[in-house]
């Protein structure tokens, strides 16, 4: 049974990052709403305070650094391309810690999405190895931000979740599992983030090409159970 946790956010006033906030407040955890300029935290939480009203009442604004600090879990939302710097900066307070890569790096060619990789093989690894104390879990790379973040619309995905710590790994799986109709399945170790980041250029480039916002489900496979 997952109990209420302090989750720290960092980049949450971007689309994924302000909907798994709210995701996670909505779920009864105190989420601490970061970003790098505090007062871009507290708009975006109140404009959130607005739309969501008690149902967020425990989302908070901070900055990144104090994000970081959260006690239980930590999200790197920021946009790709500052995932490792935003990490590697904020390594010392990660330590320990679960730290939830979301990011996919993305670059645009005509009407596709292809995958930019690091040569560490995925973001979730890269940021592993900024952060070597932090225990890395990739998970919601496949998860579309507003989906995410309409609290009045089922999310009807499956997220796979990947990391070498074991116990991380279940901590995420159950955190996932906790949020209505996502479903968890266990993706085994941060070696296999490679194909869920690459995976999602394919998804994306799927979803323009059909005009469609088609999200990730398995068939012939149940929910990861605890
Ligand atoms: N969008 C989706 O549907 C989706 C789905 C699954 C996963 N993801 C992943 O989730 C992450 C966030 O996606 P998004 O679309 O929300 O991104 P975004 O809007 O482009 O950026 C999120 C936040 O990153 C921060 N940021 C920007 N430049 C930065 C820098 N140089 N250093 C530190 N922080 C910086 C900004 O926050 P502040 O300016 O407030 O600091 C910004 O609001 C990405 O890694 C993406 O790959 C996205």
């Amino acid at each position: 049974m997952l109990g209420r946790m302090e989750i720290g956010v960092l980049g949450a006033t971007g689309p994924a990052g302000r909907g798994l906030a709210v995701r996670l407040a909505a779920a009864g955890h105190d989420v601490l709403a970061g970003s790098r300029d505090r007062s871009r935290a507290e708009g975006i939480v109140e404009e959130l305070r607005g739309r969501w009203g008690e149902r967020v009442a425990t989302l908070r604004a901070v900055t990144n650094a104090e994000a970081a600090d959260a006690a239980d879990l930590v999200v790197v939302a920021t946009n790709w391309e500052a995932a490792l710097e935003t990490t590697g900066a904020h390594a010392a307070a990660l330590d320990h810690k679960v730290v939830i890569a979301m990011a996919n790096g993305l670059q645009k060619v005509g009407r596709e999405f292809r995958a930019v990789l690091p040569e560490e093989g995925s973001l979730a690894q890269a940021m592993q190895a900024l952060a070597p104390n932090a225990r890395v879990v990739a998970a919601f790379q496949h998860v579309p931000a507003d989906a995410l973040g309409d609290l009045d619309e089922p999310l009807e995905s499956d997220v796979i979740v990947c990391a070498d710590d074991d116990d991380a790994r279940r901590e995420v799986l159950a955190l996932v599992a906790s949020l209505p109709n996502l479903r968890a399945l266990d993706g085994g170790s941060l070696a296999n983030a490679n194909g869920i980041e690459a995976f999602a250029a394919v998804l994306l480039s799927v979803n323009i090409r059909h005009r469609g916002k088609g999200t990730l489900r398995l068939l012939g496979v149940d929910s990861w159970a605890p």
